[in-house]
């Protein structure tokens, strides 16, 4: 779809093929976390990001210098139309790379990947990545505008800031007690999570981590807790047989835990 668009009009104004282009990420990436694991999703939509790229020069930037070092070799004047379009490709091409770098080191992040609006938040900073880029392009040209950089800096906060967890208000009765969560706790996470790890794949506790006492667990951090029991990463692979349910009850007492900790 890239290619038949780049080959259209729309390739003229710059801001539509970028809204074009947006759409079509978003509609890969709504896809990708509704066929792949929330963990696998962004690396599709990154390979087909860096498709595109490879297209970028294997259809265009490499056919145009064919063609000029061709028209050079037999004295004529190049056809300028073939460079127009490799540069403008090159450009695409150049604005993608930061996106396409965040996407690589994501998996980091299940904080992000794991969130329900996860597409939302790779748009967003694939933008902002995008747009900080362009700061880096005037400066090749000798103009220097700090302020790209701070609006960027500004907008990834505000990004951080709009996706952490909410808290909702009212307790409802579906809410644990401490106890109860640690009894949670203990069921699901302290196979592995444990100074004798009853999970036959571990001898010792992964990651350094137990997870069998609540002071354990407001060491580990409630808020760290949180993304991989949000994301699904943890328990691993679910070897403990985590219910959805009781998924959703650790999350809501994870995010109490986070607001007031030690409240023993
Ligand atoms: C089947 C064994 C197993 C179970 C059950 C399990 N974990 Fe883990 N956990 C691991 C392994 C292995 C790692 C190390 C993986 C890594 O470093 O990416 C780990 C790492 C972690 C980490 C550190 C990862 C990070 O990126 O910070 C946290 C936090 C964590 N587990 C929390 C939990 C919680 C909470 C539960 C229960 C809901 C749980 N785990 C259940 C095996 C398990």
């Amino acid at each position: 779809m890239y290619e038949v668009a780049i080959r259209t009009p729309l390739r003229k104004n710059g801001w539509a093929f970028a809204g074009f282009l947006l759409i079509l990420l978003t509609a890969a990436s709504l896809l990708a976390q509704d066929w792949f694991a929330p963990r696998g999703a962004f690396m599709h939509v990154g390979a087909l990001i860096g498709t595109i790229m490879v297209g970028n020069v294997l259809l265009g930037i490499m056919p145009a210098q064919r063609e000029l070092v061709k028209a050079i070799a037999e004295g004529r004047e190049p056809d300028p139309a073939p460079a127009l379009l490799a540069k403008l490709r090159s450009t695409h091409n150049n604005y993608l790379t930061l996106p396409v770098l965040f996407i690589m080191i994501s998996n980091h992040y299940p904080q992000i990947y794991g969130h329900p609006h996860s597409s939302l938040w790779l748009m967003a900073i694939g933008a902002t990545a995008a747009f900080a880029r362009h700061f880096f392009n005037l400066r090749h040209r000798g103009i220097v505008r700090p302020s790209i950089l701070v609006v960027a800096a500004l907008l990834l906060i505000g990004i951080a800031i709009a996706m952490m967890p909410q808290h909702s208000e009212e307790q409802g009765e579906a809410a644990l007690t401490d106890a109860t969560a640690l009894t949670l706790f203990q069921a699901r996470c302290a196979s592995c999570h444990s100074a004798q790890p009853t999970d036959p794949l571990f001898s010792a506790a992964p990651a350094g981590l137990f997870l069998e006492t609540l002071p354990q667990i407001d060491a580990a951090g409630a808020m760290r807790l949180h993304s991989v029991v949000q994301s699904g990463y943890m328990p691993l692979a679910n070897r403990s047989g985590m219910q959805d349910v009781e998924r959703q009850q650790m999350l809501e007492w994870l995010a109490g835990r986070a607001r007031e900790p030690l409240s023993e």
